[in-house]
């Protein structure tokens, strides 16, 4: 890994966005797509571990988990989730795809439990399913349960009855990329996908103040953003799911919560490339969802400055504080991916974000 060690001089005491980021070992940090969970004064972040070489997506390795008590340095935890061995036909197969992992702590069970989004080895993006993982320990290893695609069977709350009735125009189809030849609603993509779940890619995961945790993915062919509540246990779906943004083809989205309003980050429908991103805020997390624009301002804002959106970071003790978590995908070697890590600001009723070459918490 030769490239990725970094000069190991020390400790990092600032954010450098796109820079390498040494780990505790002077290794430039594998834990792409990522997100990031809290707990007992650390911060553990889960990524997908990317390998040098690799064109882009496929997992050999699985989710690397690392931790920090201060964000800027972070200590290797090791691989949280592993694929599992070539040729043993699981799911999770080294050669699946395994991208945007996140963790959420369930108080009840008390379990760590990961999301991902899930293509079986060998069918591309054609399998849209959610894996769920679940371990005692925060850093794993995690126990891999199985990948489902959502909602089998279940209307989302607010899917217009006169669809439920029509047939759908997407059966058997396969669209390539991201084009739908028609509006996803006059295709009736969720009609097509009602008995076999919904398509879920790019993803993240929210717990809300109360406990109740949701998912919120790419679904109908990436068109529509569905947000599901899990079960108690979080390790399932209760049925309940809406749609926002139909047919604006939103990825990568990110939400988070201040001061009682939810807000949504996401980026447009253009793989690997930078494009701008989009905004949203509602008063509650079912909507209504009200699009505020690309959150970024400056210079390379309409490419997320050469990033993707994959998390915003409550910063613990400040409330109202929110990071910026961004991948700067290198598709050509994507070990070699960088963090754009940048400050959330709040401006009347929305929040920007502004390139910083070096910043600190303060
Ligand atoms: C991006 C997506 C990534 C990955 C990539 C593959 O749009 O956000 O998670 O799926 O496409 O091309």
């Amino acid at each position: 890994m030769a490239i990725l060690s970094c000069s190991a001089n020390g400790k990092n005491h600032s954010f450098k966005p796109g820079e390498l980021w040494p780990d505790n070992n002077g290794v430039h940090i594998n834990a792409h797509g990522g997100g990031i969970l809290f707990e007992k004064g650390k911060y553990y972040w889960f990524g997908e571990h990317k390998t040098e070489g690799e064109k882009g997506n496929v997992a050999n390795v699985g989710v690397h988990c690392y931790s920090s008590k201060d964000l800027y340095n972070w200590k290797d935890e090791g691989i949280a989730l592993s694929v599992a061995p070539e040729g043993s036909g699981s799911d999770i197969e080294r050669g699946c795809i395994l991208e945007r992992p996140k963790v959420i702590y369930n108080e009840k069970t008390k379990k760590y439990v990961m999301y991902f989004h899930l293509e079986p080895k060998g069918a591309g993006y054609t399998g849209a399913l959610s894996g769920i993982a679940v371990s005692d320990k925060v850093c794993g290893p995690y126990q891999y349960l199985k990948a489902v695609r959502p909602n089998a069977g279940y209307w989302a709350v607010n899917y217009p009855d006169e669809l439920k009735e029509k047939s759908s125009k997407a059966e058997g189809l396969r669209f390539p990329g991201d084009r739908l030849p028609e509006h996803p609603d006059s295709m009736n993509i969720v009609k097509r996908d009602f008995g076999k779940g919904q398509m879920a890619r790019d993803m993240n995961l929210f717990v809300d103040e109360d406990g109740t945790a949701y998912h919120i993915y790419s679904s109908e062919e990436n068109s529509t953003l569905h947000i599901a509540q899990l079960t108690d246990d979080y390790l399932n779906y209760t049925g309940k799911y809406a749609r926002f943004f139909i047919g604006r083809f939103m990825e990568a989205p990110a939400l988070f919560k201040k001061d009682g309003k939810y807000y949504l980050m996401m980026s447009g429908c253009t793989g690997w490339a930078p494009n701008a991103a989009r905004s949203a805020v509602a008063d509650s997390i079912f909507g209504k969802w009200k699009e505020l624009g690309n959150p970024c301002v400056g210079e390379d804002a309409d490419l997320t400055f050469h990033s993707q959106s994959t998390y915003i970071l409550p910063v613990q003790g400040h409330p109202g504080k929110f990071i910026y978590l961004g991948d700067r995908w290198t598709p050509e070697n994507a070990i070699d991916g960088r963090y754009i890590w940048l400050p959330v600001e709040f401006e009347g009723n929305r929040f920007v974000i502004r390139w910083k070459e070096e910043w600190r918490l303060e």
